[in-house]
């Protein structure tokens, strides 16, 4: 098929090389000249397991081109729009300027029977609103929702196979073209038995934003439980392991620790509040703001644990902070609790150096005061105390002995809960994670 995808941010990105890999012929489309030329060279802007490859094959195959020039979708009868809606400046609400401003830009281009798919996460009632503006506008193309659930780090296996797609369709007449157009885009995941739901629009977009605050409340449930643990010598990681082996609660996503950051968790559980309180629902999600609010505590929680482990004073205390990513296998640093975690420590003083096998340039980006070790050794050369902050698999095969011998005391903290206390204390080390005695 031919197909176009605006904005070649993460999820654009990704999804132009993936549906090219699958042998659609795809034109992506950015207003960023510099990222349009990176990726059009197979260089992707960021850190993704697989894309380079994949981007690479796309391109030589000329299935796959970049542009700025919105008016090349003309060839293609199927847009999918995936531009960010981050969170705006002044509140929680997403801020939906971009994708307005994809619908207005793809009109003049738009054939009659073109269709057009959202997999942007948007607030529910945003895909009503655009289909108004395309009628408004005079333009009769079909506007459907197919939310995306690819996680960082796993993006092209979750977009080639994944867990299930959502169609959303509007009442209007276009709905059982989009719904074959859709299909047939997706056939070869279809037919290898991922599982579809066809739904109205406001579901398809609620699917996304209801997953999302589902994996965030999951997250803060543990963490809230690692509190509990904490006070009353419990072992939250084994609180953990008991209660996921009912099947009904599952043991995924109950890893305590520092809690979730990225660009989609905060700023999605955050929307959601948001349009709630515009719907006149604020108390339906109210308990999202508690999930922010103890997500954003095991920040500072992880932040006064070092410094007590030390002794109390941040002054001067050389603090090697292991981890900047908001998540191993990726260099993102959106709302990341790590690089949260080594402002705080900067701020209270403390001597901060800091190592991320990927992470490095974004996070100087954003703290540019921050020092940086360029491996792991060096990070806990001379170091009063180590912290655990995303669990790289580097990091959470480190010998302590070797850590031991690098460090000026032996003394971490594991704030994701991924290393083996008991080798950590017999190696000589003042061990301690959060809501494990
Ligand atoms: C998340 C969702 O998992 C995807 O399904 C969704 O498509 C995506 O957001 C999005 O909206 O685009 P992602 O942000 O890549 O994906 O990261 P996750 O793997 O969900 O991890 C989120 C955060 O939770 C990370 O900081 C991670 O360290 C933390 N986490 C995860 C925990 O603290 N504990 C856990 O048990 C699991």
């Amino acid at each position: 098929m031919r197909i176009s995808v605006i904005g070649c941010g993460y999820l654009g990105a990704v999804h132009a090389a993936a549906m090219a890999d699958l042998g659609h012929e795809v034109i992506a489309v950015d207003v960023d000249a510099a990222k349009v030329d990176a990726l059009a060279q197979g260089k992707p802007p960021f850190f993704e397991p697989g894309l380079p490859e994949i981007l690479s094959s796309s391109l030589a195959s000329g299935r796959l081109r970049f542009t700025t020039d919105i008016s090349e979708v003309a060839g293609a009868s199927l847009h999918f729009i995936a531009v960010g809606t981050p969170q705006s400046e002044n509140s929680g609400a997403a801020d939906l300027r971009f994708v307005h401003a994809v619908i207005d830009a793809l009109i003049p281009h738009l054939g009659s029977a073109d269709v057009i798919v959202g997999k942007s996460t948007v607030p529910v009632g945003t895909a009503e609103a655009l289909s108004h503006r395309l009628l408004a506008a005079g333009s009769s193309a079909t506007l459907a929702w197919n939310p995306e659930f690819l996680r960082e780090g796993f993006a092209i296996k979750d977009t080639l196979s994944p867990d299930r797609l959502v169609f959303g369709f509007g009442e209007g007449p276009g709905a059982l073209q989009a719904r074959s157009a859709l299909r047939d885009v997706y056939s070869q995941a279809i037919a290898s038995g991922t599982p579809v739901v066809e739904t109205d629009l406001a579901t398809a977009e609620l699917v996304k934003t209801a997953a999302n605050a589902f994996l965030a409340t999951k997250i803060s449930f543990i963490n809230a439980m690692s509190e509990i643990a904490e006070v009353t010598g419990a072992n939250v990681t084994e609180l953990a392991d008991a209660i996921g082996y009912d099947a009904r609660i599952g043991r995924k996503f109950l890893n305590a620790g520092v809690g979730f950051g990225g660009g989609c968790l905060p700023k999605d559980i955050r929307a959601f509040s948001a349009r709630a309180q515009e719907l006149g629902l604020g108390s339906s999600v109210a308990f999202l703001d508690e999930v922010d609010a103890i997500n954003l505590r095991q920040r500072e929680r992880v932040i006064a644990r070092v410094i007590a482990d030390a002794g109390g004073d941040a002054a001067g205390l050389r603090v090697a902070v292991l981890g900047l990513a908001f998540k191993p296998h990726s260099d993102d640093v959106r709302d990341s609790p790590a690089l949260d975690v080594a402002q705080g420590l900067l701020a209270a003083g403390a001597d901060v150096v800091a190592y991320d096998p990927q992470a490095h340039g974004p996070a100087l980006l954003r703290l540019p005061k921050l020092n940086l070790a360029d491996t792991l050794e060096q990070v806990l050369v001379g170091a009063d105390i180590a912290v655990l902050v995303t669990e790289w698999p580097e990091f959470v095969a480190l010998d302590p002995r070797v850590a031991g011998d690098l460090m000026a005391h032996k003394r971490i903290v594991d704030a994701r809960n991924v290393l083996d206390a008991d080798t950590w204390r017999a190696a000589g080390f003042h061990y301690s994670s959060l809501g494990r005695p």
